[in-house]
Protein backbone atom coordinates (compact mmCIF):
# COMPACT_ATOMS: atom_id res chain seq x y z
CA UNK A 1 0.00 0.00 0.00
CA UNK A 2 1.26 3.53 -0.68
CA UNK A 3 0.14 6.71 0.88
CA UNK A 4 -0.67 10.02 -1.16
CA UNK A 5 3.02 11.06 -3.32
CA UNK A 6 4.24 13.63 -1.43
CA UNK A 7 1.29 14.22 1.32
CA UNK A 8 3.67 14.75 4.28
CA UNK A 9 6.89 16.62 2.47
CA UNK A 10 7.64 19.65 4.00
CA UNK A 11 5.23 19.69 6.66
CA UNK A 12 5.90 20.15 10.44
CA UNK A 13 4.39 17.38 12.30
CA UNK A 14 3.59 17.40 16.65
CA UNK A 15 3.53 14.21 17.89
CA UNK A 16 2.22 14.60 21.07
CA UNK A 17 3.50 11.44 22.97
CA UNK A 18 6.01 10.60 20.64
CA UNK A 19 8.55 9.08 22.47
CA UNK A 20 5.98 6.30 23.23
CA UNK A 21 6.39 3.04 21.42
CA UNK A 22 3.30 4.23 18.21
CA UNK A 23 4.45 7.54 18.57
CA UNK A 24 7.65 6.96 18.05
CA UNK A 25 7.25 4.22 15.15
CA UNK A 26 4.90 6.92 13.95
CA UNK A 27 7.82 9.35 13.61
CA UNK A 28 10.25 6.93 12.28
CA UNK A 29 7.33 6.82 9.17
CA UNK A 30 7.02 10.33 9.04
CA UNK A 31 10.19 11.00 8.51
CA UNK A 32 10.80 8.01 5.68
CA UNK A 33 8.12 10.68 4.06
CA UNK A 34 9.74 13.56 3.75
CA UNK A 35 8.45 15.33 6.71
CA UNK A 36 10.19 18.90 7.27
CA UNK A 37 10.23 18.13 10.82
CA UNK A 38 8.82 15.98 13.60
CA UNK A 39 8.05 17.89 16.86
CA UNK A 40 7.41 15.94 19.65
CA UNK A 41 6.32 16.69 23.49
CA UNK A 42 6.27 13.84 26.08
CA UNK A 43 6.87 13.48 29.92
CA UNK A 44 8.25 10.22 29.28
CA UNK A 45 6.17 8.71 31.91
CA UNK A 46 5.28 6.00 29.88
CA UNK A 47 7.46 6.64 26.95
CA UNK A 48 11.41 6.22 26.03
CA UNK A 49 13.71 8.30 25.08
CA UNK A 50 15.93 4.93 23.43
CA UNK A 51 12.37 4.68 21.15
CA UNK A 52 13.83 8.34 19.35
CA UNK A 53 17.68 8.81 20.04
CA UNK A 54 18.14 7.77 16.76
CA UNK A 55 16.83 10.98 15.48
CA UNK A 56 18.21 13.43 18.07
CA UNK A 57 20.60 15.68 16.61
CA UNK A 58 19.47 15.36 13.16
CA UNK A 59 18.01 18.39 13.11
CA UNK A 60 14.56 16.30 11.86
CA UNK A 61 13.26 15.62 15.27
CA UNK A 62 12.88 18.75 18.23
CA UNK A 63 12.13 17.09 21.34
CA UNK A 64 11.11 18.34 24.41
CA UNK A 65 10.70 16.59 28.18
CA UNK A 66 7.65 18.02 29.64
CA UNK A 67 4.27 17.30 30.60
CA UNK A 68 2.00 18.88 28.07
CA UNK A 69 -0.64 20.07 30.62
CA UNK A 70 1.84 22.54 32.23
CA UNK A 71 0.84 25.92 31.53
CA UNK A 72 2.41 27.10 27.97
CA UNK A 73 3.87 24.07 27.06
CA UNK A 74 1.06 22.73 24.22
CA UNK A 75 0.35 26.72 23.24
CA UNK A 76 4.12 27.09 22.81
CA UNK A 77 5.15 23.75 21.19
CA UNK A 78 1.76 24.25 18.63
CA UNK A 79 3.13 26.96 17.13
CA UNK A 80 3.86 26.65 13.23
CA UNK A 81 2.69 23.18 13.10
CA UNK A 82 0.41 21.84 10.13
CA UNK A 83 -0.85 18.25 11.87
CA UNK A 84 -1.08 16.83 15.36
CA UNK A 85 -1.03 13.34 15.52
CA UNK A 86 -2.29 12.99 19.33
CA UNK A 87 -0.71 9.63 20.94
CA UNK A 88 0.01 11.62 24.54
CA UNK A 89 -2.63 9.66 27.01
CA UNK A 90 -2.49 8.77 30.58
CA UNK A 91 -5.30 6.49 31.68
CA UNK A 92 -7.66 9.18 32.44
CA UNK A 93 -6.88 11.88 29.78
CA UNK A 94 -9.55 14.20 29.77
CA UNK A 95 -8.37 17.53 30.47
CA UNK A 96 -5.09 16.39 28.67
CA UNK A 97 -6.79 15.69 25.21
CA UNK A 98 -9.04 18.86 25.86
CA UNK A 99 -6.14 20.98 26.05
CA UNK A 100 -4.15 19.95 22.43
CA UNK A 101 -7.55 20.09 20.72
CA UNK A 102 -7.94 23.90 22.06
CA UNK A 103 -4.54 24.80 21.42
CA UNK A 104 -4.46 23.03 17.96
CA UNK A 105 -7.62 25.03 17.26
CA UNK A 106 -6.25 28.63 17.72
CA UNK A 107 -2.81 27.84 16.17
CA UNK A 108 -4.90 27.07 13.12
CA UNK A 109 -3.07 23.54 12.63
CA UNK A 110 -4.41 22.20 9.59
CA UNK A 111 -5.66 18.42 11.06
CA UNK A 112 -5.74 16.97 14.56
CA UNK A 113 -5.26 13.14 14.49
CA UNK A 114 -6.20 11.57 17.40
CA UNK A 115 -5.12 7.54 19.18
CA UNK A 116 -8.66 6.62 19.90
CA UNK A 117 -9.62 2.88 21.06
CA UNK A 118 -11.55 -0.19 20.71
CA UNK A 119 -12.18 0.43 24.12
CA UNK A 120 -14.48 3.07 22.97
CA UNK A 121 -17.37 0.38 22.54
CA UNK A 122 -20.06 -0.98 24.72
CA UNK A 123 -18.93 -3.65 27.29
CA UNK A 124 -22.18 -5.09 26.39
CA UNK A 125 -21.49 -6.51 22.84
CA UNK A 126 -18.79 -7.89 23.83
CA UNK A 127 -19.60 -10.29 26.44
CA UNK A 128 -20.61 -13.57 24.56
CA UNK A 129 -17.34 -15.66 23.72
CA UNK A 130 -19.74 -17.97 21.19
CA UNK A 131 -20.92 -14.86 19.32
CA UNK A 132 -19.16 -13.62 15.94
CA UNK A 133 -19.42 -10.14 16.44
CA UNK A 134 -17.49 -7.33 14.87
CA UNK A 135 -17.50 -4.21 16.24
CA UNK A 136 -18.11 -1.74 13.59
CA UNK A 137 -18.10 2.40 14.29
CA UNK A 138 -21.70 3.04 14.56
CA UNK A 139 -22.17 1.09 17.47
CA UNK A 140 -20.95 4.31 19.53
CA UNK A 141 -24.08 6.08 18.33
CA UNK A 142 -25.18 5.13 21.81
CA UNK A 143 -26.65 3.94 24.40
CA UNK A 144 -22.66 4.01 25.38
CA UNK A 145 -21.03 2.13 27.67
CA UNK A 146 -17.06 2.56 27.18
CA UNK A 147 -14.66 0.40 28.81
CA UNK A 148 -13.91 2.29 31.98
CA UNK A 149 -12.81 5.84 32.15
CA UNK A 150 -10.05 5.10 29.65
CA UNK A 151 -12.84 4.20 27.21
CA UNK A 152 -14.80 7.31 28.10
CA UNK A 153 -11.58 9.61 27.44
CA UNK A 154 -11.09 8.20 24.20
CA UNK A 155 -14.83 8.49 23.39
CA UNK A 156 -15.43 11.93 24.57
CA UNK A 157 -12.51 13.16 23.01
CA UNK A 158 -13.20 11.60 19.78
CA UNK A 159 -16.77 13.53 20.01
CA UNK A 160 -14.67 16.61 20.89
CA UNK A 161 -13.04 16.44 17.76
CA UNK A 162 -16.54 15.85 15.92
CA UNK A 163 -17.73 19.05 17.21
CA UNK A 164 -14.42 20.42 16.33
CA UNK A 165 -14.38 19.63 12.74
CA UNK A 166 -18.26 20.74 12.31
CA UNK A 167 -18.24 24.03 14.67
CA UNK A 168 -14.87 25.76 13.54
CA UNK A 169 -13.80 23.13 10.15
CA UNK A 170 -10.67 22.07 11.75
CA UNK A 171 -9.59 18.75 9.69
CA UNK A 172 -9.99 16.10 12.51
CA UNK A 173 -9.70 12.59 12.62
CA UNK A 174 -9.46 9.82 15.18
CA UNK A 175 -8.13 6.08 14.71
CA UNK A 176 -9.16 3.83 17.42
CA UNK A 177 -6.85 0.95 17.54
CA UNK A 178 -7.22 -2.38 18.89
CA UNK A 179 -4.18 -4.03 21.11
CA UNK A 180 -1.40 -3.80 19.34
CA UNK A 181 1.82 -5.08 19.76
CA UNK A 182 5.63 -5.47 17.64
CA UNK A 183 8.93 -3.70 18.24
CA UNK A 184 9.23 -1.45 21.67
CA UNK A 185 5.81 -2.45 22.72
CA UNK A 186 6.03 -2.61 26.60
CA UNK A 187 4.93 -5.44 29.06
CA UNK A 188 1.87 -4.19 30.34
CA UNK A 189 0.78 -5.82 27.27
CA UNK A 190 -0.75 -9.03 26.46
CA UNK A 191 1.74 -10.42 24.02
CA UNK A 192 5.11 -8.62 25.07
CA UNK A 193 4.38 -10.09 28.72
CA UNK A 194 3.76 -13.27 27.44
CA UNK A 195 6.87 -13.55 25.39
CA UNK A 196 9.09 -12.12 28.18
CA UNK A 197 7.49 -14.87 30.80
CA UNK A 198 8.51 -17.13 27.90
CA UNK A 199 11.59 -16.13 27.57
CA UNK A 200 12.32 -16.41 31.59
CA UNK A 201 11.02 -19.67 31.29
CA UNK A 202 7.85 -19.40 33.32
CA UNK A 203 6.63 -22.92 33.75
CA UNK A 204 3.63 -23.64 34.38
CA UNK A 205 2.45 -20.49 31.91
CA UNK A 206 0.35 -18.35 33.50
CA UNK A 207 -2.95 -17.63 31.32
CA UNK A 208 -5.99 -15.30 32.90
CA UNK A 209 -9.09 -16.40 33.13
CA UNK A 210 -10.43 -19.49 31.23
CA UNK A 211 -7.84 -18.76 27.90
CA UNK A 212 -11.20 -18.21 25.86
CA UNK A 213 -11.17 -14.39 25.22
CA UNK A 214 -10.64 -13.43 21.93
CA UNK A 215 -8.83 -9.98 20.96
CA UNK A 216 -8.04 -8.96 17.43
CA UNK A 217 -4.05 -8.12 18.58
CA UNK A 218 -2.83 -5.36 15.26
CA UNK A 219 0.44 -5.17 14.68
CA UNK A 220 2.20 -2.16 14.82
CA UNK A 221 3.29 -0.80 11.56
CA UNK A 222 -0.25 -1.92 10.12
CA UNK A 223 -1.35 1.13 12.86
CA UNK A 224 0.94 3.29 12.03
CA UNK A 225 0.38 2.83 8.19
CA UNK A 226 -3.36 3.30 9.06
CA UNK A 227 -3.03 6.53 11.13
CA UNK A 228 -0.93 7.88 8.53
CA UNK A 229 -3.59 7.62 5.87
CA UNK A 230 -6.37 8.77 8.18
CA UNK A 231 -4.00 11.58 8.67
CA UNK A 232 -4.20 12.47 4.64
CA UNK A 233 -7.56 11.32 3.91
CA UNK A 234 -9.92 12.00 6.79
CA UNK A 235 -10.90 15.55 7.86
CA UNK A 236 -14.66 15.56 9.22
CA UNK A 237 -14.00 13.90 12.69
CA UNK A 238 -15.16 10.15 11.07
CA UNK A 239 -13.48 7.93 13.74
CA UNK A 240 -12.29 4.50 12.17
CA UNK A 241 -11.38 0.79 13.52
CA UNK A 242 -7.56 0.17 12.68
CA UNK A 243 -7.64 -3.92 13.87
CA UNK A 244 -7.61 -6.49 12.12
CA UNK A 245 -10.44 -8.94 11.98
CA UNK A 246 -8.40 -12.14 12.57
CA UNK A 247 -9.91 -14.14 15.70
CA UNK A 248 -7.47 -15.21 18.27
CA UNK A 249 -8.30 -16.57 21.75
CA UNK A 250 -5.63 -15.86 24.53
CA UNK A 251 -4.98 -19.57 25.20
CA UNK A 252 -4.31 -19.97 21.42
CA UNK A 253 -2.00 -16.69 21.48
CA UNK A 254 -0.31 -18.33 24.89
CA UNK A 255 0.41 -22.17 22.88
CA UNK A 256 1.74 -20.02 19.53
CA UNK A 257 4.20 -17.76 22.21
CA UNK A 258 5.62 -20.72 23.47
CA UNK A 259 6.21 -22.91 20.28
CA UNK A 260 7.64 -20.01 18.92
CA UNK A 261 10.13 -18.81 21.29
CA UNK A 262 10.51 -22.90 21.92
CA UNK A 263 8.88 -23.23 25.66
CA UNK A 264 7.81 -25.77 26.78
CA UNK A 265 5.43 -25.65 29.52
CA UNK A 266 2.44 -26.36 30.78
CA UNK A 267 -0.63 -23.97 30.33
CA UNK A 268 -2.01 -22.75 34.30
CA UNK A 269 -5.59 -21.14 33.80
CA UNK A 270 -5.82 -18.30 36.60
CA UNK A 271 -9.39 -17.89 36.81
CA UNK A 272 -8.80 -15.36 39.72
CA UNK A 273 -7.08 -12.72 37.16
CA UNK A 274 -9.06 -10.23 35.30
CA UNK A 275 -9.83 -10.81 32.07
CA UNK A 276 -10.66 -7.58 30.53
CA UNK A 277 -13.73 -7.89 27.30
CA UNK A 278 -14.50 -11.43 26.66
CA UNK A 279 -14.85 -10.69 22.99
CA UNK A 280 -13.06 -7.73 20.92
CA UNK A 281 -12.86 -7.39 17.22
CA UNK A 282 -12.79 -4.99 15.04
CA UNK A 283 -15.15 -4.70 11.61
CA UNK A 284 -12.13 -3.09 9.16
CA UNK A 285 -14.42 -2.46 6.44
CA UNK A 286 -14.73 1.74 7.03
CA UNK A 287 -11.41 1.70 6.78
CA UNK A 288 -11.10 -0.21 3.86
CA UNK A 289 -13.45 2.03 2.09
CA UNK A 290 -12.32 5.38 3.28
CA UNK A 291 -8.80 5.22 3.54
CA UNK A 292 -7.64 1.68 1.40
CA UNK A 293 -6.37 0.31 4.25
CA UNK A 294 -6.32 -3.24 5.57
CA UNK A 295 -3.82 -4.63 7.58
CA UNK A 296 -0.94 -6.88 6.36
CA UNK A 297 0.23 -8.77 8.94
CA UNK A 298 -0.78 -11.78 10.02
CA UNK A 299 -1.15 -12.31 13.75
CA UNK A 300 1.55 -15.29 13.55
CA UNK A 301 4.01 -13.50 11.38
CA UNK A 302 3.23 -10.54 13.36
CA UNK A 303 4.47 -12.87 16.77
CA UNK A 304 7.20 -14.07 15.04
CA UNK A 305 8.43 -10.60 14.50
CA UNK A 306 7.88 -9.26 17.72
CA UNK A 307 10.06 -12.41 19.24
CA UNK A 308 12.75 -11.40 17.38
CA UNK A 309 12.90 -8.08 18.23
CA UNK A 310 12.57 -8.70 22.13
CA UNK A 311 15.13 -11.81 21.47
CA UNK A 312 17.79 -8.86 20.14
CA UNK A 313 16.57 -6.21 22.91
N1 LIG B 1 -1.02 0.21 22.64
C1 LIG B 1 -2.28 -0.06 22.40
O1 LIG B 1 -2.67 -1.23 22.29
C2 LIG B 1 -3.27 1.07 22.22
C3 LIG B 1 -4.60 0.73 21.92
C4 LIG B 1 -5.52 1.77 21.76
C5 LIG B 1 -5.13 3.09 21.88
N2 LIG B 1 -3.82 3.39 22.20
C6 LIG B 1 -3.45 4.80 22.36
O2 LIG B 1 -2.35 5.09 21.52
C7 LIG B 1 -1.52 6.09 22.13
C8 LIG B 1 -0.08 5.60 22.19
O3 LIG B 1 -0.07 4.44 22.99
P1 LIG B 1 1.23 3.54 23.26
O4 LIG B 1 0.75 2.16 23.50
O5 LIG B 1 2.24 3.78 22.20
O6 LIG B 1 1.87 4.06 24.60
P2 LIG B 1 1.46 5.06 25.76
O7 LIG B 1 0.00 4.95 26.09
O8 LIG B 1 2.42 4.85 26.85
O9 LIG B 1 1.74 6.48 25.07
C9 LIG B 1 1.47 7.68 25.72
C10 LIG B 1 2.69 8.60 25.59
O10 LIG B 1 2.31 9.88 26.11
C11 LIG B 1 3.28 10.32 27.04
N3 LIG B 1 2.55 11.15 28.00
C12 LIG B 1 1.62 10.77 28.90
N4 LIG B 1 1.17 11.83 29.59
C13 LIG B 1 1.82 12.92 29.12
C14 LIG B 1 1.80 14.30 29.43
N5 LIG B 1 0.97 14.78 30.38
N6 LIG B 1 2.62 15.14 28.77
C15 LIG B 1 3.47 14.65 27.81
N7 LIG B 1 3.54 13.36 27.47
C16 LIG B 1 2.71 12.50 28.11
C17 LIG B 1 3.89 9.05 27.63
O11 LIG B 1 5.17 9.23 28.18
C18 LIG B 1 3.89 8.14 26.40
O12 LIG B 1 5.06 8.33 25.63
C19 LIG B 1 -2.13 6.38 23.51
O13 LIG B 1 -2.96 7.52 23.43
C20 LIG B 1 -2.97 5.14 23.77
O14 LIG B 1 -4.07 5.42 24.64
C21 LIG B 1 -2.89 2.40 22.36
Amino acid sequence: MTTGDGFWAGKTVFVTGGASFIGSTLTDRLLGRDAKKVRIVDDLSSGHLDNIRQHLGTGKVDFLQADLREPGVTRAAMQGVDMDLHQAGPASNFFLDGLVFAEALKAKVRKVVFASSGCVYPNFLQSDTKKEVYLTEDLTKGPNDADNTYGWAKLMGEFTLQAYAKEHGMGTASCRYFTVYGPRGVENHAVIAMIARAFLGQNPFEVWGDGTQIRNWTYIEDIVEGTILAGEKISDGTAINLGTMERIRVIDCAKMVCELTGHQAEIKLRQDMPTGPLNRVADNSLAKKLLGWEPKVLFREGLQRTIDWLRSY
